[in-house]
Protein backbone atom coordinates (compact mmCIF):
# COMPACT_ATOMS: atom_id res chain seq x y z
CA UNK A 1 0.00 0.00 0.00
CA UNK A 2 1.07 3.47 -0.70
CA UNK A 3 0.14 5.73 2.28
CA UNK A 4 -1.22 9.61 1.69
CA UNK A 5 1.82 11.67 3.39
CA UNK A 6 -0.17 13.62 5.74
CA UNK A 7 1.99 17.13 4.53
CA UNK A 8 2.55 19.46 7.81
CA UNK A 9 4.50 21.64 6.26
CA UNK A 10 1.94 22.62 3.39
CA UNK A 11 -0.59 22.62 6.02
CA UNK A 12 1.28 24.82 8.69
CA UNK A 13 1.96 27.40 5.78
CA UNK A 14 -1.70 27.41 4.33
CA UNK A 15 -2.82 28.60 8.33
CA UNK A 16 0.25 31.17 8.40
CA UNK A 17 -0.89 32.57 5.50
CA UNK A 18 -4.20 32.97 7.18
CA UNK A 19 -3.21 34.33 10.70
CA UNK A 20 -0.66 37.34 8.58
CA UNK A 21 -3.83 37.98 6.62
CA UNK A 22 -5.98 38.45 9.97
CA UNK A 23 -2.91 40.74 11.92
CA UNK A 24 -2.96 42.94 8.87
CA UNK A 25 -6.43 43.24 9.00
CA UNK A 26 -5.86 44.10 12.95
CA UNK A 27 -2.90 46.36 12.32
CA UNK A 28 -4.98 48.32 9.26
CA UNK A 29 -7.58 49.00 12.09
CA UNK A 30 -5.37 50.72 14.26
CA UNK A 31 -4.77 47.20 16.52
CA UNK A 32 -1.23 46.36 17.92
CA UNK A 33 0.41 43.16 16.56
CA UNK A 34 0.17 39.96 18.40
CA UNK A 35 3.63 39.97 20.81
CA UNK A 36 4.62 36.29 21.88
CA UNK A 37 7.67 36.44 24.56
CA UNK A 38 9.96 32.86 24.77
CA UNK A 39 11.97 32.61 27.60
CA UNK A 40 15.17 30.02 27.09
CA UNK A 41 17.10 29.14 30.21
CA UNK A 42 20.54 27.63 29.16
CA UNK A 43 21.82 26.30 26.11
CA UNK A 44 20.48 23.01 25.12
CA UNK A 45 20.78 22.65 21.90
CA UNK A 46 17.43 21.24 20.59
CA UNK A 47 15.50 23.96 22.64
CA UNK A 48 17.67 26.74 20.59
CA UNK A 49 16.14 25.10 17.51
CA UNK A 50 13.10 24.84 18.40
CA UNK A 51 12.60 28.51 19.65
CA UNK A 52 14.72 29.58 16.79
CA UNK A 53 11.46 28.01 15.03
CA UNK A 54 9.09 29.72 16.74
CA UNK A 55 10.66 33.08 16.33
CA UNK A 56 10.93 32.73 12.61
CA UNK A 57 7.01 31.62 12.56
CA UNK A 58 6.36 35.09 14.46
CA UNK A 59 7.81 37.18 11.62
CA UNK A 60 6.56 35.13 9.26
CA UNK A 61 2.96 35.75 10.35
CA UNK A 62 3.60 39.51 11.32
CA UNK A 63 3.75 39.21 15.31
CA UNK A 64 6.11 41.24 17.30
CA UNK A 65 8.69 38.34 18.92
CA UNK A 66 11.06 38.39 22.20
CA UNK A 67 13.09 35.97 23.11
CA UNK A 68 14.99 36.30 27.12
CA UNK A 69 17.75 34.47 27.35
CA UNK A 70 19.27 33.35 30.37
CA UNK A 71 21.97 31.05 31.79
CA UNK A 72 21.72 27.67 33.64
CA UNK A 73 22.34 29.79 37.08
CA UNK A 74 18.92 31.85 36.89
CA UNK A 75 17.38 31.12 39.93
CA UNK A 76 14.19 30.09 40.86
CA UNK A 77 13.12 33.28 42.26
CA UNK A 78 14.44 35.10 39.35
CA UNK A 79 12.86 33.25 36.40
CA UNK A 80 9.32 33.84 38.77
CA UNK A 81 9.96 37.56 38.84
CA UNK A 82 10.24 37.78 35.05
CA UNK A 83 7.24 36.18 34.60
CA UNK A 84 5.48 38.19 37.10
CA UNK A 85 6.55 41.29 35.29
CA UNK A 86 5.85 39.72 31.56
CA UNK A 87 2.06 39.02 33.22
CA UNK A 88 1.45 42.09 33.93
CA UNK A 89 2.68 43.81 30.47
CA UNK A 90 -0.13 44.90 28.15
CA UNK A 91 2.38 44.75 25.19
CA UNK A 92 2.94 40.85 26.15
CA UNK A 93 0.36 38.56 24.90
CA UNK A 94 1.63 34.87 25.22
CA UNK A 95 4.37 33.90 27.04
CA UNK A 96 6.25 30.10 26.53
CA UNK A 97 8.90 28.91 28.76
CA UNK A 98 11.23 26.14 26.74
CA UNK A 99 11.26 22.83 28.27
CA UNK A 100 12.95 21.26 30.14
CA UNK A 101 14.36 23.61 32.73
CA UNK A 102 17.52 22.67 34.64
CA UNK A 103 16.73 20.28 37.45
CA UNK A 104 17.10 23.18 40.14
CA UNK A 105 13.95 24.95 39.05
CA UNK A 106 10.53 23.42 39.54
CA UNK A 107 8.85 23.63 36.16
CA UNK A 108 5.40 23.03 37.84
CA UNK A 109 6.11 26.16 39.93
CA UNK A 110 6.82 27.95 36.66
CA UNK A 111 3.58 26.72 34.70
CA UNK A 112 1.70 27.81 37.13
CA UNK A 113 2.72 31.31 37.36
CA UNK A 114 2.10 31.74 34.08
CA UNK A 115 -1.45 34.15 33.52
CA UNK A 116 -3.53 31.54 32.18
CA UNK A 117 -4.86 33.90 29.82
CA UNK A 118 -0.81 34.33 28.31
CA UNK A 119 -0.46 30.49 28.53
CA UNK A 120 0.29 29.92 24.40
CA UNK A 121 1.46 26.35 25.55
CA UNK A 122 -1.40 25.64 27.11
CA UNK A 123 0.04 23.77 30.04
CA UNK A 124 -1.11 25.65 33.30
CA UNK A 125 -3.67 23.54 35.11
CA UNK A 126 -6.36 26.15 34.61
CA UNK A 127 -6.30 25.62 30.96
CA UNK A 128 -6.01 21.81 31.05
CA UNK A 129 -9.12 21.68 32.97
CA UNK A 130 -10.80 23.10 30.82
CA UNK A 131 -9.98 21.32 28.10
CA UNK A 132 -10.73 18.19 30.09
CA UNK A 133 -14.22 19.62 30.29
CA UNK A 134 -14.46 20.31 26.41
CA UNK A 135 -14.87 24.11 27.17
CA UNK A 136 -13.16 26.73 24.82
CA UNK A 137 -9.63 27.34 26.15
CA UNK A 138 -5.68 27.38 24.79
CA UNK A 139 -5.09 24.08 23.50
CA UNK A 140 -2.02 22.09 24.19
CA UNK A 141 0.36 23.06 20.52
CA UNK A 142 1.04 19.54 19.61
CA UNK A 143 -1.96 17.80 20.33
CA UNK A 144 -3.95 20.51 18.72
CA UNK A 145 -2.02 20.73 15.30
CA UNK A 146 -2.44 16.49 15.15
CA UNK A 147 -6.19 17.36 16.12
CA UNK A 148 -5.62 20.03 12.75
CA UNK A 149 -4.56 17.83 10.64
CA UNK A 150 -6.81 14.73 10.88
CA UNK A 151 -8.94 17.75 10.05
CA UNK A 152 -7.25 18.67 7.34
CA UNK A 153 -7.13 15.33 6.04
CA UNK A 154 -10.25 13.92 6.55
CA UNK A 155 -9.52 11.45 8.37
CA UNK A 156 -12.09 8.97 10.31
CA UNK A 157 -12.16 9.11 13.79
CA UNK A 158 -15.80 7.72 15.02
CA UNK A 159 -15.43 4.54 16.54
CA UNK A 160 -11.95 3.96 15.77
CA UNK A 161 -9.51 2.24 17.79
CA UNK A 162 -6.84 4.93 18.62
CA UNK A 163 -3.41 3.83 20.59
CA UNK A 164 -1.55 6.21 21.31
CA UNK A 165 2.24 5.57 22.68
CA UNK A 166 3.66 7.69 25.31
CA UNK A 167 1.73 9.89 28.26
CA UNK A 168 3.61 12.73 28.77
CA UNK A 169 1.60 16.06 29.90
CA UNK A 170 2.75 18.02 26.69
CA UNK A 171 1.59 14.90 24.41
CA UNK A 172 0.04 11.64 25.21
CA UNK A 173 -2.49 12.67 27.98
CA UNK A 174 -3.82 15.57 26.55
CA UNK A 175 -4.08 14.24 22.95
CA UNK A 176 -5.68 11.12 24.59
CA UNK A 177 -8.52 13.38 25.98
CA UNK A 178 -8.90 15.10 22.96
CA UNK A 179 -9.21 12.25 20.54
CA UNK A 180 -11.97 10.65 23.50
CA UNK A 181 -14.18 13.60 23.76
CA UNK A 182 -17.09 13.87 21.36
CA UNK A 183 -16.73 15.73 18.02
CA UNK A 184 -16.23 15.03 14.40
CA UNK A 185 -12.59 14.50 14.14
CA UNK A 186 -12.81 12.74 17.62
CA UNK A 187 -14.94 10.12 18.88
CA UNK A 188 -12.33 7.50 19.29
CA UNK A 189 -11.37 4.56 22.18
CA UNK A 190 -8.29 5.44 23.29
CA UNK A 191 -5.67 3.42 24.79
CA UNK A 192 -2.66 4.98 26.55
CA UNK A 193 0.55 3.16 26.27
CA UNK A 194 3.41 3.90 28.59
CA UNK A 195 6.68 2.29 29.81
CA UNK A 196 5.21 0.10 31.91
CA UNK A 197 2.74 -1.33 28.99
CA UNK A 198 2.95 -4.92 28.52
CA UNK A 199 3.74 -6.53 25.10
CA UNK A 200 2.61 -2.81 23.44
CA UNK A 201 2.61 -4.94 19.91
CA UNK A 202 -0.87 -6.00 21.20
CA UNK A 203 -2.10 -2.76 21.04
CA UNK A 204 -0.87 -1.46 18.04
CA UNK A 205 -1.90 -4.16 15.92
CA UNK A 206 -5.19 -3.79 17.23
CA UNK A 207 -5.40 0.00 16.06
CA UNK A 208 -6.87 1.91 13.62
CA UNK A 209 -4.93 5.31 14.63
CA UNK A 210 -1.16 5.08 16.13
CA UNK A 211 0.50 8.37 17.58
CA UNK A 212 3.87 7.29 18.33
CA UNK A 213 4.94 10.27 21.32
CA UNK A 214 7.49 8.22 23.29
CA UNK A 215 10.61 9.67 21.88
CA UNK A 216 12.50 6.86 20.92
CA UNK A 217 13.85 6.60 17.30
CA UNK A 218 12.54 4.32 15.48
CA UNK A 219 10.42 2.82 18.09
CA UNK A 220 7.44 1.77 16.08
CA UNK A 221 7.99 -0.79 13.45
CA UNK A 222 6.31 -2.22 10.70
CA UNK A 223 5.29 -5.52 12.04
CA UNK A 224 3.82 -3.66 15.21
CA UNK A 225 0.93 -2.30 12.95
CA UNK A 226 -1.76 -3.11 11.13
CA UNK A 227 -2.64 -2.60 7.44
CA UNK A 228 -4.50 0.75 6.64
CA UNK A 229 -3.33 1.95 9.96
CA UNK A 230 -3.17 5.84 10.11
CA UNK A 231 0.23 6.42 11.68
CA UNK A 232 1.11 10.03 13.49
CA UNK A 233 4.58 10.14 14.08
CA UNK A 234 5.29 12.88 16.87
CA UNK A 235 8.83 11.79 17.77
CA UNK A 236 12.16 14.05 16.71
CA UNK A 237 15.17 12.97 18.26
CA UNK A 238 18.62 14.07 17.21
CA UNK A 239 20.64 10.61 15.43
CA UNK A 240 24.14 11.15 14.96
CA UNK A 241 24.86 10.37 11.31
CA UNK A 242 29.27 11.25 9.91
CA UNK A 243 27.57 12.02 6.55
CA UNK A 244 25.54 14.80 7.43
CA UNK A 245 27.07 18.14 7.99
CA UNK A 246 25.54 18.98 11.34
CA UNK A 247 26.88 15.26 12.81
CA UNK A 248 22.98 13.78 13.09
CA UNK A 249 19.66 13.77 11.66
CA UNK A 250 15.93 13.94 12.82
CA UNK A 251 14.58 10.91 13.61
CA UNK A 252 10.96 9.89 14.30
CA UNK A 253 9.51 7.48 16.63
CA UNK A 254 8.61 5.15 13.49
CA UNK A 255 10.72 3.02 11.48
CA UNK A 256 9.26 4.89 8.33
CA UNK A 257 10.41 2.38 5.90
CA UNK A 258 8.65 -0.92 7.65
CA UNK A 259 5.97 1.15 8.66
CA UNK A 260 4.35 3.70 5.86
CA UNK A 261 3.93 0.50 2.96
CA UNK A 262 1.45 -0.88 5.45
CA UNK A 263 -0.78 2.80 6.26
CA UNK A 264 -3.36 4.63 4.81
CA UNK A 265 -1.77 7.81 5.76
CA UNK A 266 1.06 8.51 7.58
CA UNK A 267 3.15 11.67 8.70
CA UNK A 268 6.46 12.31 7.90
CA UNK A 269 10.07 13.56 10.16
CA UNK A 270 10.67 16.00 9.66
CA UNK A 271 7.60 17.77 7.98
CA UNK A 272 4.49 16.51 9.83
CA UNK A 273 3.90 17.06 13.26
CA UNK A 274 6.39 19.21 14.44
CA UNK A 275 5.19 22.49 11.70
CA UNK A 276 1.90 22.14 13.38
CA UNK A 277 3.05 22.62 16.96
CA UNK A 278 4.54 25.85 15.99
CA UNK A 279 1.51 27.04 13.94
CA UNK A 280 -0.82 25.96 16.82
CA UNK A 281 1.29 28.23 19.06
CA UNK A 282 0.95 31.22 17.03
CA UNK A 283 -2.68 30.70 16.61
CA UNK A 284 -3.22 30.87 20.34
CA UNK A 285 -1.42 33.68 20.23
CA UNK A 286 -3.82 35.20 18.05
CA UNK A 287 -6.37 33.99 20.41
CA UNK A 288 -5.25 35.75 23.33
CA UNK A 289 -4.18 39.25 21.47
CA UNK A 290 -7.97 38.68 20.31
CA UNK A 291 -9.30 38.21 23.47
CA UNK A 292 -7.99 41.60 25.02
N1 LIG B 1 9.61 21.41 25.06
C1 LIG B 1 9.21 20.44 24.21
N2 LIG B 1 8.02 20.75 23.66
C2 LIG B 1 7.65 21.94 24.18
C3 LIG B 1 6.51 22.77 24.01
O1 LIG B 1 5.57 22.48 23.26
N3 LIG B 1 6.51 23.93 24.74
C4 LIG B 1 7.52 24.26 25.58
N4 LIG B 1 7.41 25.40 26.26
N5 LIG B 1 8.58 23.51 25.77
C5 LIG B 1 8.65 22.35 25.07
Amino acid sequence: MSPVIIDGKYTSDKIKKEIAQRVEEIVANGGKRPHLVAILVGNDGASQTYVGHKERACKEVGFDSTVLRFEDSITEAELLDVIAELNSDDHVDGMIVQLPLPKHIDEQKVIEAIHPEKDVDGFHPANVGKMMLGLPTMLPATPAGIMCLLEEYNVETKGKNCVIIGRSNIVGRPLANLLSQKGKYADCTVTVCHSNTKNIEEHTKNADIIVAALGKAGFLKGDMVKEGAVVIDVGITRVPDSTKKSGYRLSGDCDYETVAPKCSYITPVPGGVGPMTIVSLMLNTLKSAEGK
